[in-house]
Formats: C-alpha cells, structure tokens, sequence
C-alpha cells in the first residue's frame, strides 16, 4: 500500500456520459487534495488526455488550482471533458485498410501515468469507467473511483450525483406535458434515458402523476398500456401521460437501437416514437412523442447533487489519505463509505420490482405496461 506521504501529485478523469454535478467534484477533489499540498492533474475526455495528447495544444493534461475551479460547482457538464469512447482495454484504433479494431493499451496508459509522476487517479465515472478503473488499480495504479450516473444504476451507492437533476428536470416537464396533453385530449408519450434501469422513468413518472411507466426491468405489452388509456377514456379523462425509459424492452425481448459505433456502447433510442404509434393505433387516440435524452444530462445540477459531488469528491480525497486504494467512495446514509470496485462493479442496481416505490406506484394505479 502507497504511504500518505508517497502522494504528491493526484490525477483527476471524468469519463462517460456526463452528468450534473461532475463540476462539484472536481472542485471538491482540488480544494481537498491542493489543502493536503498535493498537486492536481485533470485529464482532458476520459482517459483521452493521456492516451491522445497530441490532439489537445495543452499537451491533454490540465493542471487544477484553486483558481481553476473557483465558481463551477453550480455548472452542467465537465471542465475536462468526457468521453464514452476512451475505453484503454478496448481502444478503437483505425487499421491500414481503413477499418478499426479496438486494441489494449492497457500498459501504455499506465505507463503515461508514471511519466507524469501521478501517484494516484481519482477516476469519476459510471459503470464503464469505474470497470476500468478497477482495470488500472489491478494493473498497479493507485485508484479511487466515484459514482456518476444520471441513471441511479450502480449498485453499492444509494446514490449517485446528476440523478436527482435528471428527475426533477423530467418531472418539470412531464408536469408541462399534461396540460397540453388535456387540451388536446392526446396520449403523449415521454422518453427518458434510462439504459439498463427505470429509475428516472419511475421517479419522474410517479412524481408527475404519469398513468403508464414503461421501464427495462418489465417486459411490456402494448395492449395493456391501451387498456388503461381506454379505461380512463371510459372515466371521462381523454388524455394519458405514458413515460418510457429508453431501455424499455417488449414482451417479446425488443429494444429500440440506434446502431453501434466501434468502441462505444450500443445507441438507444426511438422506443417513445414506436410506444407512440403503436398506441394511437390500439386506442385511435392521437398521440405525441417526446424524448427528453440529453437534456437530462445538462444544465445546473440541484443542491442535493451539488452537495452529493462535493461530498464524493473530498471523500475521494480522505480516502487516499487513509492509504486506501481500489475502493469507490459510496453514500451509506449518513455516511460516504469505501467500497473495493470489484464489488461496486461486480452488478447493477436495477428496480426492485417488488420495491416500496414500485408497490406504492401499483396501489396508485400505474401501469407498468404488465
Ligand atoms: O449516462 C447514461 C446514459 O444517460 C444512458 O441512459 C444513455 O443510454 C447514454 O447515457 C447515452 O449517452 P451518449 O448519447 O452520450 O452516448
């Protein structure tokens, strides 16, 4: 285990998609670790800066002050950038025939690390990032990981930063949607991310009062989605919310895709427009679609994911100091907490169906298109 004393300079990576509160930490993470006199290194787009850095005019690593982070915590997105296509296991590297292969750069990564003198990585992603952080701690690098995800899907951690943002964001106007939607007497349906879990779906869905919440964990039959639009219809309401994660699959195992790129995970997306056609033509009530995506990810993150992000970071931090390595800070109510990656990585929180939220939502009569 590397002494406290052995840390004098730390690097800092925002990998994936991003999410609202990103800037939070790495404020945190500077203000902390400058406080401890270590230096602070951001590596620009994932692991890019590093494995790239001919590309960047400032050589793809930024050196983080205290002056350099002052005033970001309230901001969307990243100061250093982020990427989903960086990953070093499975680089895509274009081949002399013009076609392109993914290669292991595994070593080359962590060997630009020893060049540069990092003597630890706080390495803030989701479930990819903190995978190859877990990969790089196993191949001798120093590594702290923080949770990040719009989508609430890692397990270990009752929460993670920019999750909060992206309901109360989808809530707001999911809330808008319904006046229209009333107007109209229309179906509208809202398309939400949510990959491998519902949970912006069930939460932005439940909060606003949505009639149907299609999510990855059930399988879902269009008909019974029509069946309660036509079952409200029968009350006197014509028109219904439904809100559909992106990751929504049919009873029959299909998901809506957008094609792959070489070193990026499968595009999802177009479920909403396909809920969509398929209800206006079981119920014969007009429809609408709506696909919040990226919006989810930007703008201001809230107070809790601020604090959440601050919290995380400067626990990063503490956690290096304490000699700890190969851990994720987690949130444990009401502490952050350590745990080794291998076992924050090891699977997804996904939605319980049989949760309080998930029962709660049936006893209001949701529909979960089951
Ligand atoms: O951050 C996770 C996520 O929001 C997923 O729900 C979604 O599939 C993905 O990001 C899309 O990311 P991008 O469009 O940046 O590849």
């Amino acid at each position: 285990m590397t002494r406290v004393s052995d840390i004098s300079r730390i690097a800092i990576s925002t990998g994936g998609g991003d999410a609202p509160g990103l800037n939070a930490v790495i404020r945190s993470v500077t203000l902390a670790a400058v406080r401890r006199g270590w230096e602070v290194l951001g590596i620009r787009d994932g692991f890019h800066g590093l494995m790239l850095p001919d590309d960047y005019p400032d050589g793809g690593l930024v050196r983080l002050d205290r002056d350099d982070v002052r005033g970001i915590s309230h901001l969307g997105g990243t100061i250093i950038g982020s990427t989903n296509k960086g990953n070093p296991t499975a680089f895509p590297v274009q081949s002399t025939d013009g076609g392109w292969e993914e290669v292991d750069r595994t070593h080359e990564l962590i060997g630009m690390f020893r060049q540069h003198e990092i003597d630890a990585l706080v390495t803030v992603g989701g479930d990819g990032s903190l995978t190859i952080g877990n990969h790089l701690h196993r191949h001798g690098m120093r590594v702290i990981g923080v949770p990040k995800t719009i989508d609430n899907d890692l397990d270990k951690t009752t929460a993670t930063f920019g999750f909060d943002t992206a309901v109360n964001f989808a809530t707001e106007c999911i809330d808008r949607l319904f006046t229209t939607a009333t107007s109209h007497g229309r179906v509208i349906v809202v398309e939400v991310m949510g990959r491998y879990a519902g949970w912006i779906a069930l939460h932005a869905g439940m909060a606003a009062g949505a009639h149907s919440i299609l999510i990855p964990e059930i399988p879902y039959e269009l008909e019974r989605v029509a069946e309660t639009i036509k079952e409200r219809e029968s009350r006197g309401a014509k028109y219904s919310i439904v809100v559909v994660a992106e990751g929504a699959m049919s009873i029959d195992g299909v998901i809506s895709t957008k094609g792959k790129t070489v070193g990026q995970e499968v595009r999802l997306g177009g479920i909403g427009a396909k809920v969509a056609a398929g209800l206006e033509a079981l119920t014969g009530r007009e429809s609408r679609t709506i696909v919040l995506g990226h919006l989810l990810r930007g703008g201001p993150p809230t107070a809790l994911d601020r604090l959440l992000g601050m919290r995380f970071g400067a626990g990063a931090v503490r956690a290096l100091e304490e000699g700890h390595d190969g851990v994720m800070v987690a949130l444990q109510p009401p502490n952050v907490i350590y745990v080794p990656l291998a076992e924050a990585t090891a699977s997804m929180k996904t939605v319980p169906p049989e949760c309080d939220t998930m029962l709660t939502a049936r006893d209001l009569g949701i529909n979960f298109g089951d």
